[in-house]
């Protein structure tokens, strides 16, 4: 090797080869591969996507879809985006990654506009520990809570924070949790957006409170207003920690940096991911105040944790959700989804809930997985977290017309179902 950096255009064109002949394959024979040569974690998939540009995807067949669901809540500014792409391509072609031994200017600079954006004007010093995914932000935080001295935790019922040992252990689907027991910790479920069971939880043995703003997975559960400024003042008053996990909500995806902040809190420990990298894989788990000083040298690590090129990617989604005002578009588009839909009047839909592009359409029957594949069928990636609710979460940059398009199919969908058997999809977080 002499380290030139002229391409190896033989390798190049191997590697080319190789995609080009699994793409030649069609769905078919992919997904055959697929079955026998990846684990089956996810049940088998749908589609081959091969090229993403904006809010479409196209399959391997070359059929375009709206991608309604970006990813599951990640791919903030759409496929490909060219702000994305050039600072990820530079910051590689630049330094692609160094150990956690040493610093890059990008990791400290996304450091600095992350804790900026969970300080908000509190005046809370804040410090981030850089993750790879939501599930690792979430267990960096789970370490910050034994940090404490104090074991007990408070989760709440429906909620998702991921499915590593430390993420499952405050994760509260039973399906999920029991083949995997004993979990680590001393975790109490309570009742989702009841102030009354948080506070009879809550005692001087509680090292922390775990919450979402919005309940994603559970099928966008949105508590009553005031629910987490309640839960700021119990866990003051009891001297435990308010851990707010906006991996999903976070980001912009309700329409503000943070979801929380609509109840101006100061929470002490803030998880975020999906969002942040427009499909990079990164996580971030930031803490205020004292709770930042926790996790000290050898007590926490990650090689690839602030690696410069997610870091990088975090910086680009910041800057284009800034400059294109992609909070304010996410507010109209979702408030557009909401009342389109309810102009269909149809006897299947209940009602929409969720806020800014992070969407739960309730359906007054359990069909909503039936609807996720006839919307797929017709070009529209939505999916089903529960028998009964649909999941919108589009890119933020979506357009009125995008938005329009799936309302007006959506009756044609909803008319052409088969009520029978009906499961919900939420294996995919
Ligand atoms: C609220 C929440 N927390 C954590 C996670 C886990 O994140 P990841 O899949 O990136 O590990 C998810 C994933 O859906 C989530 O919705």
């Amino acid at each position: 090797m002499t380290g030139s950096p002229t391409p190896d255009l033989m390798a190049v064109s191997a590697v080319s080869e190789q995609l080009a002949a699994t793409e030649g394959r069609g769905t078919g024979a992919i997904l055959n591969s697929y079955s026998r040569s990846v684990m089956n974690t996810f049940g088998l998939p749908k589609r081959v996507f091969v090229r993403g540009e904006g809010c479409n995807v196209w399959d391997v067949e070359g059929r375009k879809h709206l991608d309604l669901l970006s990813g599951l809540a990640v791919n903030a500014l759409g496929h490909a985006h060219p702000t994305v792409l050039s600072a990820i391509t530079g910051q590689i072609a630049t330094l692609g990654h160094v150990s956690n031994f040493f610093a890059t200017p990008s990791q400290v600079a996304l450091a600095e506009r992350l804790t900026a954006l969970v300080a908000g004007d509190s005046g809370v010093e804040a410090r981030v520990f850089f993750a790879n995914s939501g599930t690792e932000a979430n267990e960096a935080a789970f370490k910050i809570t034994r940090r404490t001295g104090k074991t007990k935790i408070i989760s709440t019922e429906g909620s998702f924070h991921g499915r590593s040992m430390g993420a499952l252990a405050v994760t509260h689907n039973p399906k999920y949790r029991e083949p995997f027991e004993p979990l680590p910790g001393d975790v109490e479920f309570i009742p989702y957006g009841d102030v009354e069971a948080l506070r009879n939880a809550v005692d001087d043995q509680t090292a922390a409170v775990v919450l979402e703003p919005i309940q994603g997975e559970n099928g966008i559960v949105v508590p009553p207003d005031g629910y987490l400024s309640a839960a700021r003042e119990i866990t003051t008053a009891a001297g435990a920690l308010l851990w707010i996990d906006e991996v999903q909500t976070g980001m912009g995806r309700t329409g503000r940096w943070l979801d929380s902040s609509r109840e101006s809190i100061v929470p002490n420990v803030v998880t975020l991911a999906k969002g942040l990298g427009n499909g990079f894989p990164i996580g971030a788990c930031l803490a205020l105040g004292p709770a930042a000083a926790l996790l000290g040298p050898g007590s926490h690590g990650s090689t690839f944790g602030g690696n410069p090129v997610a870091a990088i990617a975090g910086l680009a989604v910041i800057a284009v959700i800034e400059r294109d005002h992609l909070l304010d578009n996410a507010i109209a588009m979702g408030d557009r989804l909401a009342a389109n839909v309810a102009a269909l009047d149809h006897p299947l839909i209940d009602h929409v809930r969720g806020r800014g592009l992070l969407r739960g359409i309730v359906l007054t029957e359990d069909v909503a997985a039936a609807v996720s594949d006839a919307a797929l069928d017709a070009g529209f990636i939505i999916n089903a977290p529960r028998p009964n609710v649909l999941r919108i979460a589009p890119p933020l940059i979506i357009t009125a017309d995008q938005i329009d398009s799936f309302t007006e199919a959506l009756p044609t969908l909803l008319s052409a179902l088969q009520p029978a058997q009906d499961t919900a999809q939420g294996e995919h977080a």
